[in-house]
């Protein structure tokens, strides 16, 4: 790592589809309350995707926004890194659908997936990348349709969940602060407490979907819920730790957005008051990887962040897997806000986007179009010369 690098974020941007959902509208669903999703867990509404909303489609317009923000084109982006747990395909990678819908050109793109901590991991993989001098600039995105992995019966997990995405720019820099530190852990003992079960190992078949086997969320949440309450604080120490800072040098704390009560044990853990836990869980439900950067850009929104304040971001979840992330904030966001013409131009980079997309694609399909008539030819020219041979034989054999 090179000591004079940093990595800063210098955009952010979020997206939730416009559906949002009550407590009484699920407790026509599912035998529940709204007294009951409120008080166990803090949750009022959430949002989930229509069919025009995918993990990519809603990471893309969060992108968009933390590229408008940071003010950078996506032509020069370096890096993106989509932390999701519900990827649009197995094949091929979230990230560089994203790549593609922004004009990211020259990125290089991949998916991460550690569940609700994977915007933390993703956060601080991009910025050893950035430190290490290997890229200057990366697109950090959390976005889950966790929505399409409810099991719409099960009252237990389908009132937990929302869709969203959330993104930030990080951009290198010899300005010291950004990232200052990070811890990333993984307990694979406890994988069977929150699953998809879908996947290679499992595949989805005819019988067992007659069976009322599914792509569902299945959580034992009591577990998940101690595993929480003890990861917090761990974690969050250790970075402020690592830091060489003490608890109360922490601005905020944004932790994954799971459940209040979870939220409200951390905060008296780590002797602070709850108000330096920021939460919009109310609104928006547990988004997963998507929670964190959701809940970040709605703190930026509320002047909860300035320049110079510390900032840890906590995340954990499915895997288990847990991870934290101390940020000394450096751009204020009162100097984010860019002129008129300088949006029209990010606009038309991401119109420019979409031709080049449209472009390539033209290009391929006309690429294999050629292909397959030069070997259409080859076969008919290899058929006729076989024709030729087989009657110069039989002209000989009849000699
Ligand atoms: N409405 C009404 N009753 C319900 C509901 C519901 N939606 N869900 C469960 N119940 C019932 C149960 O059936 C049970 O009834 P019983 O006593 O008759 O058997 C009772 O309520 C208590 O159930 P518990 O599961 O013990 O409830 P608990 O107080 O633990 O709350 C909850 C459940 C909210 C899930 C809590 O355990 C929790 O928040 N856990 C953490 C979840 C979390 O952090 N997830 C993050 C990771 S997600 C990821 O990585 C993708």
């Amino acid at each position: 790592m090179q000591a004079s690098r940093y990595a800063h974020i210098t955009g952010w941007g979020a997206y939730v589809p416009p559906r949002c959902v009550t407590n009484a509208e699920l407790s026509q669903l599912v035998p529940t309350s709204d007294a009951w999703i409120r008080e166990r867990t803090g949750i009022e509404t959430r949002h989930i995707a229509d069919d025009e909303d995918h993990t990519s489609t809603m990471a893309i317009k969060a992108g968009r926004k933390a590229l408008q923000t940071a003010n950078l084109d996506p032509g020069r982006l370096g890096l993106v890194i989509c932390a999701t747990s519900t990827p649009d395909y197995l094949m091929p990678n979230t990230a560089s659908l994203i790549q593609d819908g922004l004009g990211a050109t020259h990125a290089a793109a991949f998916d991460l997936n550690t569940a609700c901590s994977g915007f933390v991991y993703a956060l601080s993989v991009a910025a050893s990348m950035l430190r290490s001098g290997a890229y200057d600039s990366a697109l950090v995105i959390g976005a889950e349709s966790m929505s399409r992995v409810m099991d719409w019966t099960d009252r237990t997990t389908c009132v937990l969940f929302g869709d969203g995405a959330g993104a930030v720019v990080l951009q290198a820099s010899e300005r010291p602060g950004g990232v200052l530190s990070f811890r990333l852990g993984s307990d694979g003992s406890g994988g069977d407490v929150l699953t998809v079960g879908m996947g290679t190992r499992n595949p989805i078949t005819p019988e067992g979907l007659a069976r009322g086997e599914g792509p569902f969320m299945k959580m034992a949440g009591r577990e998940v819920y101690r595993f929480a309450t003890r990861i917090v604080d761990k974690v969050t120490r250790e970075v402020v730790e690592d830091a060489e800072l003490e608890i109360d040098d922490i601005d905020l704390i944004i932790p994954h957005q799971a459940n209040i009560r979870i939220l409200a044990k951390a905060a008296k853990q780590l002797g602070i008051p709850i108000e330096r836990i920021y939460s919009n869980l109310d609104r928006y439900g547990n988004t997963s990887a998507a929670s964190v950067p959701l809940a970040l850009v709605e703190a930026i929104q509320e002047d909860r962040i300035h320049a110079g304040d510390h900032v840890v971001m906590v995340g954990f979840g499915g895997g288990l897997t847990w991870g934290a992330t101390l940020v000394e904030w450096t751009y204020d966001p009162a100097d984010r806000e860019w002129s008129l013409w300088q949006r029209g131009l990010q606009g038309a980079r991401f119109g420019l986007a979409g031709v080049k997309s449209f472009a390539h694609r033209a290009e391929r399909g006309v690429r294999f179009w050629e292909i397959r008539m030069r070997r259409r030819a080859r076969r008919r020219k290899k058929a006729e010369e076989n024709g030729a041979d087989k009657a110069a034989t039989n002209g000989q054999l009849k000699d």
